[in-house]
């Protein structure tokens, strides 16, 4: 769970009580940058820069108190994206309290000089109820040197019956932006896209870069590895880079939807934009014994960084 720099004295890895006396793991980069992960979920609530800039955004509604799932951070969407399929909205994996791993198998990467933690999941015996399958699905949760924000999963079909499954994923990470109508993302430009509020019927988006200006849930195909939301106002760039996980979702509820949401503020969707790496048109599918391996990383940079790169196919091919 905890790699050679975890020590009592510096506390890089801290197991503690968040909202609610719900169990989080707080991970602490020598740099000052942070990320705090509640097991309630295996949900990120936080992750905050070098300067202690907050860089998700969670809701001040967010009820943190199962069954609801806390609202912002990064849910993880397992296994079944949105509600197309027999399970409830986004699956049961945000829903769940998660269990420190403390033994689990060797990560073929090297995470020498990192802090990180390990989650599993399991499923319980009224989990089998409403989706017959054994799995184990394991978290890592890793803050690089520079204040990067790395979460791996590793979603293994342990069924001993011989069955296969199929499930669709997504890391819904909800970024804090300073102004929703001074945003655009990078990356998505001329690719199909799959419309939520139109029965996901199937379009081609046009031109520039994406832009807000009312309710926007996208279902964006076959993406390419890295995105990049600007944030003009804060002068920041998000980079996501993924690697496994062909889909973009784009979801900014606006203000109806916010109001209908409880646990969301009315003007809070000013403030946010989730663009959710996933695995949604194709759903996933593994035999008993295989094993699915898929990786996002959060990176947040002066847009200055990017200056001259921001023809996004230039963002997308520098490394
Ligand atoms: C997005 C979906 O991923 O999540 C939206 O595309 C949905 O359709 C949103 O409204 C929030 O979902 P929930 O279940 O967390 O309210």
């Amino acid at each position: 769970m905890i790699d050679e720099m975890s020590t009592t004295e510096n506390k890089s890895v801290e197991i503690t009580k968040g909202i609610n006396g719900l169990d989080k793991v707080v991970l602490r980069e020598i740099n000052g940058s942070t990320a705090e992960v509640y097991l309630y979920g295996g949900h990120v609530t936080s992750w905050k820069n070098e300067h202690g800039e907050e860089l998700l955004f969670v809701s001040s509604k967010s009820i943190f108190k199962p069954p609801k799932a806390i609202r912002g951070g990064i849910p993880i969407c397992f296994p079944q994206f949105s509600n197309m399929g027999p399970l409830e909205a986004h699956g049961f994996a945000r829903n769940r309290v998660w269990t420190i791993d403390t033994d689990p198998p060797p990560f073929p990467s090297n995470t020498t000089n990192r802090v990180f933690v390990d989650l599993l999941l399991k499923p319980t015996e009224d989990d089998l109820k409403i989706w017959p399958h054994s799995f184990e699905y394991r978290l890592r949760v890793t803050l690089g040197p520079g204040g990067d924000l790395m979460l791996t999963s590793r979603i293994r079909n342990t069924n001993t019956d011989g069955k296969p499954f199929s499930f669709t994923f997504a890391y819904h990470t909800y970024f804090s932006v300073s102004d929703i109508s001074e945003v655009r993302v990078e990356g998505l430009e001329t690719l199909d896209y799959l419309d939520n509020m139109k029965n996901r019927e199937r379009y081609t988006e046009q031109g520039d870069a994406i832009t807000f200006e009312s309710e926007v849930d996208r279902i964006y195909l076959s993406t390419p590895t890295k995105i990049a939301i600007l944030d003009h106002e804060k002068k920041r760039t998000f980079v996501i880079r993924k690697d496994g996980l062909p889909d973009a979702v784009v979801w900014n509820p606006w203000d109806k939807k916010a109001k209908a949401m409880a646990d969301f503020g009315d003007d809070e969707y000013k403030h946010m934009l989730c663009v959710e790496a996933a695995a949604i048109e194709k759903p996933v599918t593994l035999k008993p014994g295989e094993e699915w391996k898929v990786r996002q990383e959060l990176s947040a940079v002066p847009s200055s960084y990017c200056s001259g790169q921001l023809d996004p196919n230039k963002v997308l091919q520098s490394s």
